[in-house]
Order: structure tokens, then C-alpha cells, then sequence
């Protein structure tokens, strides 16, 4: 690909603000073939043409796929980094389980961001299996998400092939895989259905938003992404991803991308040697924070005598300050993963003003999370009978109904939703959908509709 000098910088500079990604001169000769294979095989001939192209074209477009496939690295395997999945089931998801039970609550969402071929989620799939012998009464979302459409589909095949491996311990192996051919081994159906994988750019402003289910999260692991990221990218990754945990939640990346100014105001805190980084919660003892992680395991996660700190203010408590209707507060509330009260807000919208569109379908997000599914459906068809037009309305309704195993009306409906998201241009963000564009839903609706098929 024939760019000029100065166009060089262009390419740098889209790339960075599409897909976040940095390439200092040490990786100018990955960016050219990247860019020139992708090129190539668009339908443009001028390299101006496909940069003006680029600046534009919509999340989930096929030529923008093709992009991310070639200047991607997706090196992943399963339990990597032996010490940080030590600590997350020898303290920090024990600590959760134990916070959650002691809430009476069976909830818990964990979320693997940059998942590539889907290792990393399963080993944490696993780890759950064997944290919650009463796994039945728990609800609990594991969602991981990549921008690579080709990695997540080899995720959702569940084969993988030795390299895979290559830290496992044997008895995890053994009981989680079985062989698949002469060369593969095939993930256990319950782990791998234990998954919900999505498409999710960390550079798009589409989260934390309940549309991609990325609220009220209570662990998330983001490792070996950012290094690859400008640093502002990094900033608006770290700042998006602490409003998406819960308070009290906690956030992973790999030790070289540990920084306590980039994830501030989350706190860091060292766990067994390993650094993680957590919502402070406001509301109870936190835990002791460290810039010196240490193998000292004495502080490792919060007993409930831990030293208290003056937590900062969470972005979210400041959001619930300043909201000024019911409905605002319930949103902020619900991000917050305070659902009980989440609901009797939305609830008392409603009462206010049964006509509220945005009402019916926090509602139902809501109710969903909660488990209420007659409800969430409910007001699911509430939302689609008043707003016959509204593409989101259909297709939360079809999702939920293709969830619950009604396949023929949620295919209906997710039909209504596609017919009515093809009238919008696609990169037009949706109303109420946080930020989601037209043509990002279209492709999911789409994606439900061969799913159900
Ligand atoms: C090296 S892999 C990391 C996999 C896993 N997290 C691990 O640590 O083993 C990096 C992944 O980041 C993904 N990625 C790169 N840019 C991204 C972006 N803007 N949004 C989401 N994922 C991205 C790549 O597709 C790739 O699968």
C-alpha cells in the first residue's frame, strides 16, 4: 500500500481511535502489512479512499474485521499466568463468593475482555465449577468479548490443539477435556455453554451499558490488550472498565500493564504477589491499598478487619448524587448492581408515567438480571406495544424470548428488529442503547437469528 509520509500519521491516527491500538515505529513494518492485506482485499484502489473509508465505516463491517485480523495479536492459553489464577481461586473469588452469600445474594458476573480464542474464560469458567459445589442456585454470567469475530468463533467451537496447554495442570485437564481427533481436545459442553461470547470493541464507547450486558460486573480480566493500546486509548479502556465493575468488584491485567495512576480511582491491591485493582465501595471497609506489591500474603484480600480507607467517591455514587428523576437514579442504580432497589425506582417511574419507553426497558434489564424472566417479558412487550418503531425494543424482546427457548416469536420479533434497523444508517447510535450503533445491532440480530436457526 502506497501511502505518503504524511498519510502514514493519518493511518496511525485512525487506527488508534477506531481500535485503540498503537504502532510505534519498532512495529511500522506489522502496521504496512496489516494495512496493505486489508486494502487489497477491499473494493477500493486509492489508499486515500480506503483511509477515508476507515475513518468512518461502521463497527461490525466486514472490511473493518479484516483490519482487525491482520493487526491483532492473539497469543493467549489456557490458565496463563499460573500466579494470577492462584490468587483468583485461592482469595479473590472465594472473597466474592463468601461477600455474595453473606449478602443472601446467588449472583456473579465475571467478564473476560479481549478474550481472543476463549481460554481465558474458560479457565475462569473452571475455576467457578470447582468454587460452587452448589452451582445450580447461582447465577452466575460469565461474558467474554474480543474484537476478533474469528477468534470468538474457534471460542464457541471449544477445540483447541496442545499448545493450548502449555500451563494446565494435569488434573484440570483431565477432567475439563477430552480428545477430539488425532490432535485436538474438546472443552467440556458444560463449560463451554457456561460462556456467552460477544463482540465488544474496548475502543468504542459501548460500555459499561447493560445493552452489552457489561454493568455491575464483579470481576473483570483485561490482560495483554493494553500494552498494545496508545495511552490514551489505555485511559478511556481503564476509566470505562472500573464504571463497569460493582462496587467492591475487581479488575486484572497482566503485571506489565499495571499502573495505579492509569486505573485511579480504583484502588491497587496486591493479592498473593499478584496486583489487582478494585472498586472501592464506599460503603465498607475497603482493603488495604498498595503501590508496592509485595509476596507478603498477610494483606492480601480484605478480611473484615482489613485497614479501612477514605475510599474516593465512585463514579457511579456521584452519578446517583446528581440524578434528578427516578429513572436516572434507577440506571445508576442498576449499574451499580444495586438491583432490589433498581427495581422499586423503576417501578415508581412507571407509576408516574406508564407511557415511559426508557422505564419499561430498564425494567426489564433489570428484571433480567434479578432472574424475574416473566417480568423482564412483560415489560418487553409493554416497551414493543408503545413503541411499535423501536428496533431495541424488538430486539430485547427476541433475545429474551430466544433465551427463554420460544424460538419461533423471538425470531419474529429479532425479524422486526432487522427490518427495522436496515432503514438506519449504520453508524447512527440507537436511543437508549448506549452508544451501540445501528449497524452493530443489525449484526447482532443478525448473529440471533442464525443462532436460532
Ligand atoms: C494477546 S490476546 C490476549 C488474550 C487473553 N486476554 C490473554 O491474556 O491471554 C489480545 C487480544 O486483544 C484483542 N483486541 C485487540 N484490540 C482490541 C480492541 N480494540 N477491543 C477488543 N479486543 C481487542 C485481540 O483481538 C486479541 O484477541
Amino acid at each position: 500500500m502506497n501511502l505518503a509520509p504524511g498519510a502514514w500519521s493519518e493511518a496511525r491516527e485512525l487506527i488508534a481511535r477506531r481500535l485503540g491500538l498503537h504502532f510505534p515505529e519498532g512495529r511500522q513494518a506489522d502496521l504496512e502489512r496489516g494495512l496493505a492485506r486489508a486494502f487489497d482485499e477491499s473494493a477500493l484502489r486509492e489508499p486515500a479512499q480506503y483511509l477515508s473509508w476507515l475513518a468512518s465505516a461502521p463497527e461490525g463491517d466486514p472490511g473493518l474485521r479484516r483490519l482487525v485480523a491482520g493487526l491483532t495479536v492473539g497469543e493467549t492459553y489456557f490458565f496463563r499466568d499460573a500466579a494470577s489464577f492462584d490468587a483468583l481461586r485461592d482469595d479473590v473469588l472465594p472473597e466474592l463468593i463468601e461477600r455474595r452469600r453473606s449478602q443472601g445474594s446467588r449472583r456473579l458476573r465475571v467478564w473476560s475482555a479481549a478474550c481472543a480464542t476463549g481460554e481465558e474464560a474458560y479457565s475462569l469458567a473452571i475455576l467457578l465449577d470447582r468454587l460452587l459445589p452448589d452451582r445450580g442456585d447461582w447465577k452466575v454470567t460469565i461474558l467474554a468479548t474480543d474484537i476478533h469475530v474469528g477468534a470468538l468463533d474457534v471460542a464457541r467451537r471449544g477445540l483447541y490443539r496442545e499448545w493450548s496447554f502449555r500451563q494446565t495442570p494435569a488434573d484440570i485437564r483431565a477432567r475439563y477435556f477430552r480428545a477430539h481427533g488425532s490432535d485436538a481436545f474438546e472443552i467440556d459442553p458444560a463449560i463451554r455453554s457456561a460462556v456467552a461470547f460477544a463482540p465488544l470493541n474496548l475502543a468504542a464507547e459501548i460500555y459499561p451499558d447493560l445493552v452489552t450486558n457489561t454493568t455491575a460486573v464483579d470481576l473483570i480480566l483485561c490482560r495483554n490488550v493494553l500494552i498494545y493500546f496508545t495511552r490514551e486509548a489505555q485511559q478511556l479502556v481503564a476509566a470505562r472498565l472500573g464504571r463497569a465493575l460493582t462496587s467492591d468488584g475487581w479488575l486484572l491485567v497482566s503485571a506489565v500493564e499495571a499502573s495505579a495512576s492509569l486505573f485511579a480511582p480504583l484502588l491497587p491491591v496486591n493479592v498473593a504477589g499478584v496486583t489487582f485493582y478494585r472498586r472501592p465501595s464506599g460503603r465498607e471497609p475497603g482493603t488495604k491499598p498498595t503501590d508496592q506489591p509485595t509476596r507478603d500474603r498477610s494483606d492480601a484480600l480484605p478480611p473484615a478487619t482489613a485497614t479501612a480507607v477514605m475510599p474516593p467517591v465512585p463514579p457511579a455514587a456521584v452519578a446517583v448524587a446528581q440524578a434528578v428523576s427516578p429513572l436516572e437514579e434507577a440506571r445508576a442504580l442498576a449499574d451499580e448492581g444495586q438491583l432490589d432497589e433498581a427495581l422499586r425506582l423503576c417501578r415508581a417511574a412507571l407509576a408516574h408515567d406508564r407511557l415511559d419507553l426508557d422505564a419499561h426497558l430498564l425494567l426489564a434489564a433489570v428484571c433480567q438480571e434479578t432472574g424475574e424472566i416473566p417480568a423482564a417479558l412483560d415489560a418487553l412487550r409493554a416497551a414493543v406495544y408503545l413503541a411499535p418503531e423501536s428496533a431495541l425494543a424488538h430486539f430485547l424482546l427476541g433475545a429474551l424470548l430466544l433465551r427463554c427457548e420460544q424460538r419461533r416469536r423471538g425470531a419474529l420479533s429479532m425479524q422486526t428488529a432487522v427490518r427495522l434497523l436496515a432503514l438506519v444508517p449504520p453508524d447512527e447510535p440507537i436511543l437508549g442503547a448506549g452508544g451501540v450503533s445501528a449497524g452493530r445491532l443489525l449484526e447482532a440480530a443478525r448473529q440471533h437469528l442464525e443462532g436460532a436457526a
